[in-house]
């Protein structure tokens, strides 16, 4: 199998029905990203991050996770999350070390999907971060399963 080769088929309405029933019945921000980022790492192969980062003045600060530590801080417009905050929008990585700015947290990292998290007054409430060991690990679908994620996530959730 070479660095690059597709993830193992996953269900991801079954995912997506995962998350609606572990956020039905709860609004609490912090339980509702805790579980995301646990169902996430669980359910997606070959991830060694995925979790959230918060919109704290003009900073994301680090949220629930799974993964290795991770920095605490990202300035708006920094590295990937920082990117996929300014410019509002879902940011798909092919190769890390080739995206200027790129923030290093886990040296296993080499792909990288961003996904804002969109309020409903249009506002970025923070961001849905997810790191690969795999080159070119996250494609259109993941992106579209991910963005149907978030937006469950906020719709279910109180502000962060
Ligand atoms: N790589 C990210 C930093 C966060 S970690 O991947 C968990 C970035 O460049 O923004």
């Amino acid at each position: 199998m070479s660095e690059t080769s597709s993830p193992a088929a996953i269900d991801r309405d079954l995912i997506v029905a995962q998350a609606a029933s572990l956020f039905d019945g709860e609004c609490d921000p912090i339980a509702n990203a805790a579980n995301l980022s646990a169902l996430i790492f669980g359910a997606f192969p070959d991830l060694n991050w995925a979790g959230f980062y918060f919109v704290r003045g003009e900073e994301l600060v680090l949220g629930p996770f799974q993964g290795k530590p991770a920095c605490v801080r990202i300035a708006r417009g920094a590295g990937v999350c920082g990117t996929a905050w300014a410019r509002c929008e879902t940011l798909v990585v092919p190769d890390v070390h080739a995206f200027p700015g790129h923030i290093a947290c886990d040296a296993a990292s080499n792909a990288e999907i961003v996904v804002p998290l969109v309020g409903a007054d249009g506002a970025v409430l923070g961001v849905l971060d997810l790191d690969s060991p795999r080159l070119a690990r996250f494609d259109a679908a993941d992106r579209a399963t991910l963005e149907e994620l978030a937006r469950r996530f906020v719709d279910a959730s109180d502000r962060p």
